[in-house]
């Protein structure tokens, strides 16, 4: 054992040699670092590299003995060269895969580095607390030709995982200008997907570029997002921010989302989500919806949106849905959202189209129970827009202290543009026209059609 130990640190001093002329000044000091808190975690007192089973590739030489401790499997030790030109998928999969196997283990994805990562899929069950720690950076193909035809739906995939966290302060790069050209916009990658997965936290890293939705959730629940980053150009055509779909219990958290379309997007079959502590711009604002496209049924409850900072957006808040639709919309709350330079920060659009003139339907996604509350900040084009559905109209919804004023960027209107929603209203209203918006007599409300909301639970 003493010999073997012995040797295990010849072969250390010898790693640190050459990483240091290989490596970067940062990845440097990342090892130096780690050499130390592995020492204290004494949980391998041997050079075996974890997850280095007969399964495992070969790792490359100067890593063989990277000392790691046996809860953390860093994806150089399962033969990724991190200089972002080589494919390091595989690397990183059996690294997932290894790690997946053991309570509480850690995938590192080390800093200075660079991890070029094809499309693929990290599937669990995994034993509990499975942590993806990105200090590095991890780079999607740039070349749409490089992408298989069969994987054009998501870039990286998470897929049955519970009690997960992703964290670090690290970088995920959909490299996506190419996705952006109007020909390949009818792609809808996903750069990070979570399927059918609980209690999932990803914080602290940052997203950029993704082709389309730089982080998706769905069919899933228990989700926190902390202090993340997301950005991609202004210009970048149809990238959501955070898109959620059939996923509940979700708080959204200390992060600041820009990109081409909506900061966060939530769709059918979400509810208990909670938004706040946001800067979102550039891009469309907060959405819920579309919803009811192709006459489908939509289902979306109990969501808050407080504490928020819009700028430099098409809307504010928004709630949008397609003619012909089911379902509900109940229990939205937006409270405490400042706006600046926002084209139109209060938002219901029942009439939502994707051509220059839709049919009128009778049938509609039923809103109800919509509180606007201290609405606070400038607009470009106009302050309120509720569009309620013929059929159908909006009930209970109640504006409280809206206080919006023209930015100087200003060319639009005056007047709160509003049909068919009911509720309260309270001051202070600003412009005045918001008062008249809402229709008192909620209570008597014929509905034309029958919504068909009992569809929802
Ligand atoms: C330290 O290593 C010894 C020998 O392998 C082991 O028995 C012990 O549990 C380890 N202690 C900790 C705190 O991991
Ligand atoms: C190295 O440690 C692992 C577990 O920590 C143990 O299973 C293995 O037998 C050890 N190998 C040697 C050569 O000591
Ligand atoms: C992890 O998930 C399992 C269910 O898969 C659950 O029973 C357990 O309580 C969870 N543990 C933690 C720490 O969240
Ligand atoms: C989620 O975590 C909580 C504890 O934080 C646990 O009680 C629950 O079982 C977990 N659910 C799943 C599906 O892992
Ligand atoms: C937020 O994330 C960054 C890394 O992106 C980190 O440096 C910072 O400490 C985090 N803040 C909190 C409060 O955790
Ligand atoms: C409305 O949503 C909030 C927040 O999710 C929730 O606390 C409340 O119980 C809901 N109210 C009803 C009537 O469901
Ligand atoms: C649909 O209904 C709205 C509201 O009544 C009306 O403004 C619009 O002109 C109608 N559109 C068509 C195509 O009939």
């Amino acid at each position: 054992m003493k010999l073997h130990r012995s040797l295990c640190l010849v072969a250390l001093m010898f790693l640190v040699i050459i990483t240091s002329s290989i490596t970067s000044v940062e990845g440097r000091k990342h090892h130096h670092h780690k050499h130390k808190k592995d020492k204290k975690k004494n949980n391998s007192d041997n050079c075996t590299v974890p997850g280095s089973s007969p399964a495992s590739p070969p790792t490359i030489p100067g890593h063989a003995s990277y000392p790691t401790g046996s809860k953390t499997f860093d994806v150089l030790s399962f033969g990724a060269k991190g200089n972002g030109v080589s494919d390091d998928s595989k690397a990183f999969l059996t690294a997932w895969k290894a790690a997946c196997k053991i309570s509480g283990a850690t995938v590192e994805i080390p800093s200075g580095f660079k991890f070029l990562i094809k499309p693929i899929t990290l599937q669990g069950p995994c034993m509990p607390n499975l942590v993806l720690q990105i200090n590095g950076a991890l780079l999607a193909p740039p070349k749409v030709g490089s992408w298989p035809k069969s994987s054009l739906f998501q870039w990286i995939n998470f897929k049955w995982i519970h009690n997960f966290t992703i964290q670090g302060s690290g970088v995920v790069d959909g490299q996506g200008s190419q996705w952006w050209t109007p020909s390949n916009q009818i792609y809808l990658i996903q750069a990070l997907r979570f399927y059918s997965s609980f209690n999932v936290t990803v914080r602290d890293i940052k997203i950029i570029n993704s082709p389309q939705c730089h982080l998706k959730f769905d069919s899933s629940g228990g989700i926190q997002v902390d202090n993340i980053t997301i950005s991609s150009p202004e210009t970048s055509p149809n990238t959501d921010g955070i898109h959620l779909q059939n996923t509940r219990d979700v708080e959204i958290q200390h992060s600041n989302i820009g990109c081409g379309d909506d900061c966060v997007s939530i769709q059918t079959g979400c509810s208990n989500v909670h938004i706040h502590h946001i800067n979102c711009g550039p891009g469309h604002g907060i959405s819920l919806g579309g919803l009811g496209k192709d006459k489908s049924v939509a289902c979306v409850s109990n969501i808050v949106v407080e504490k928020v900072s819009v700028f430099n957006t098409l809307a504010g808040v928004r709630i949008k849905t397609w003619q012909g639709g089911m379902g509900s919309v109940k229990n939205v709350s937006f409270s405490n959202i400042q706006v600046s330079d926002v084209k139109v920060p209060i938002i219901i659009d029942q009439y939502y189209c994707d051509k220059d003139i839709c049919k009128n339907q009778t049938m509609a996604v039923a809103i109800s129970g919509v509180k606007y509350d201290q609405i606070v900040g400038t607009y470009t084009s106009r302050p309120v827009h509720l569009a309620c559905s013929n059929g159908i109209p909006c009930t209970d919804v109640d504006l409280t202290d809206i206080q919006l004023k023209p930015s100087f960027k200003y060319r639009g209107l005056d007047e709160a543009m509003c049909w068919n929603s009911y509720g309260k209203s309270q001051g202070p209203l600003y412009p005045s026209s918001i008062d008249s918006c809402v229709r008192r007599d909620g209570g008597s409300v014929k509905r034309i059609a029958r919504s068909r909301e009992h569809v929802c639970f």
